[in-house]
């Protein structure tokens, strides 16, 4: 029997029972009705401390006010036990280990057995090895595995950011946040990982999220026609499943978990100008003075990594912005915010009070044999503070003040992956980041780097409550892991200037809200790569239901602000922005939704129309709200 003993206790997030064997450790919660977790610690005797009993995890996706999970019911017959709570049941083999989870409430429902969820055919591990010095070969990746049945005609929707159709039945997806440039209609992984998925079948809808930021992959049915395999570079694997029967019910359930949303500001929605290149304050007064000859609206401009000196975080040049405070104030008297990007590479450089206090404070990731790792990204050299500790995330909190003094409301994180050129002690890594061996406290990077964008949008909201507290900030982030939408929101990185990725931008921005990220978009008119003049009219048509609506392009590209084409396409621009101004109130009452709800902006179909198979699978068009269709010209000459 591979689960020899149960034990119903009182664990670190409440009432748990706790089933074991001779090596593995399997526990269940009940976190909230409708949602039971399942702890799976394959291997926990050589793996953790204190076998059988397993010690309570830090998460980085659930909110910090989770309220104590529910009492649960146990029941044993033979071979079989039945733990149930909240209107669901696990039940496990305890010979084989196999276990599903069922609604209703078990044995106690008289025989009448619910409906399964999830059935986990198979689950194992390996203990820590010590594996040849080799970077990539030292970590074994798929430490830990899951196997769940993916039956025929089921659907799997979410997983955060990625391309392809909303179904992401047939495709192998990694959890490891990655600066891609440009990614393509095939590129895995992006910038954003996000464990779980909605599991639509027959019209009825099921979550399941794994909730681990340690490296991680999910085979969607690819390797085995009939499975969903999961796979961690960590020791457990930490399984949420949630209810339906709606996929908006899942969604909720998962918000309810991970959190909602915070309200935007009313100007975040409306049209934004950024590009990577404008430099200084008159640049910016260019900007506005161009929306403003031509009556077309702004709310918004972003100014990119020039506005820096020498690329330090937390500096601004004299040179380009001889006053930032005076022309914060300037902008806004006509009616424009601005927003200014922020690196998590911080510049080594002797007598720089944002390095000096990161080195004094010990805030810096190190490398596996204890030096403060040393990497490129646009300062050379920089350092990278550790934003999986709560101690950084208060100090890089308090650098906010420097924004919130000068009037700033909004603030674009990048970069936060985090991207790393290159790196002074030369290591393998898996894309351009820091190498899985480097060290967060007592954490290898490899458990972590999903994780690092999460603390520094975190830190950039509690800057933004301490010293602005009578503003509702909107911070913009590129990278994250679950949870990230109650610090951020999240734009879908750089894509390019093409008819494919103004497709493309539809199902990202419904994949991110099926992941319970509701304010998502992608910059308008692409980034790399020359704009054409229809492409960019059709991206803003495309863009009126966008959560926001930001046109930006890349360095030494084309320019594209909405004049540069000739006057026909700036009326149809002005037109589509015109249309956006008209649905602003219906716009602000979904992000409000949103906040509650968890329902995106733009929706998929599949949100509301769960049944029809062909509306599950449409991802050229988009909701409003439950009444709004939109359906936007994607290709050219059409
Ligand atoms: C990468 C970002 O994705 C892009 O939007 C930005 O313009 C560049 N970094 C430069 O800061």
């Amino acid at each position: 029997m591979r689960f020899s003993s149960f034990a119903a206790e009182s664990g670190g997030q409440g009432p748990e029972v706790r089933v074991w064997g001779a090596s593995d450790v399997l526990v269940v919660t009940a976190p909230l009705p409708g949602a039971l977790r399942v702890r799976l610690l394959p291997e926990a005797r050589a793996n953790t401390l204190g076998f059988p009993r397993v010690g309570p995890k830090r998460s980085f996706a659930l909110r910090p006010d989770l309220p104590a999970g529910a009492p649960l019911q146990v029941t044993e017959a033979g071979a079989e036990l039945w733990v149930s709570a909240g209107g669901l049941s696990l039940h496990l083999n305890r010979v084989t280990g196999a276990w599903r989870v069922v609604t209703g409430h078990g044995p106690a429902d008289d025989g009448a057995e619910g409906r399964e969820l999830v059935s986990a055919l198979d689950w194992s591990g390996e203990a820590p090895t010590q594996r040849p010095a080799l970077d990539a070969e030292r970590f074994n990746l798929r430490r830990t595995r899951l196997h769940l049945d993916a039956p025929d005609g089921a659907m799997y929707l979410g997983f955060g950011e990625r391309v392809g159709p909303l179904d992401k039945r047939g495709m192998h997806l990694t959890f490891w946040n990655t600066d891609c440039f440009p990614h393509h209609t095939e590129t895995d992984p992006l910038y954003v990982s996000v464990p779980f998925t909605t599991v639509l079948q027959g019209g009825r809808a099921h979550g399941v999220f794994v909730d681990e930021p340690w490296r991680m992959e999910v085979d969607v049915a690819r390797a085995h026609p009939t499975e969903l395999r999961w796979a961690s570079a960590g020791p457990e694997l930490d399984v949420y499943v949630l209810a339906g029967p709606r996929p908006a019910d899942v969604l909720r359930r998962y918000a309810d978990l991970t959190g909602y949303a915070p309200m935007p500001p009313l100007w975040a929605l409306g049209a934004a100008q950024s590009r990577w290149g404008y430099r200084t304050a008159d640049d910016l007064r260019a900007v506005i003075q161009g929306y403003r000859d031509r009556n077309l609206p702004l709310d918004s401009v972003y100014v990119d990594i020039d506005y820096m000196d020498a690329y330090k975080v937390w500096t601004v040049s004299r040179a380009n912005f001889p006053d930032l405070r005076a022309f914060v104030k300037e902008a806004g008297e006509q009616g424009v915010k601005l927003v200014p990007i922020v690196d998590p590479g911080v510049k080594l450089e002797a007598g720089y009070d944002v390095y000096e206090e990161a080195a004094k404070g010990d805030h810096l990731v190190r490398t596996a044999r204890g030096d403060v790792l040393v990497g490129e990204v646009w300062p050379d050299p920089a350092v990278f503070p550790d934003f999986t500790r709560p101690e950084v995330v208060a100090w890089w909190a308090g650098r906010h003040k420097f924004f919130a003094d000068a009037g700033i409301q909004g603030q674009w994180n990048d970069m936060n992956e985090p991207a790393c050129f290159s790196l002074r002690q030369p290591r393998e890594t898996e894309g351009k980041t820091l190498p899985y061996d480097a060290r967060h406290g007592t954490r290898t990077h490899l458990e972590v780097h999903n994780a690092y964008a999460n603390g520094m949008s975190e830190a950039s909201r509690l800057g933004y409550a301490k010293f602005s507290p009578n503003v509702r900030p909107w911070v913009l982030t590129r990278a994250g892991y679950a949870g990230i939408q109650r610090h951020a929101t999240v734009w879908t990185g750089d894509n390019t200037a093409t008819w494919s990725h103004l497709a493309l931008s539809l199902p990202m921005i419904q994949g991110l809200g099926l992941s319970g990220i509701p304010f998502a978009a992608a910059d308008v008119g692409g980034f790399a790569g020359d704009t054409t003049g229809e492409l960019l009219a059709r991206w803003y048509q495309a863009a009126v239901g966008y959560a926001f609506v930001r046109n930006h392009a890349a360095l030494g590209t084309a320019d594209q602000e909405p004049w540069r084409f000739g006057e026909a396409v700036t009326d149809v621009i002005r037109s589509a922005l015109e249309l956006r101004y008209r649905l602003l109130p219906h716009l602000y009452t979904l992000a409000h939704a949103a906040t509650r709800t968890a329902l995106p902006v733009l929706r998929p179909l599949a949100l509301h129309w769960p049944a029809d198979e062909d509306a599950a699978r449409e991802d050229t068009q988009y909701l409003l709200g439950e009444g709004l269709l939109v359906a936007p010209v994607l290709r050219a000459g059409h």
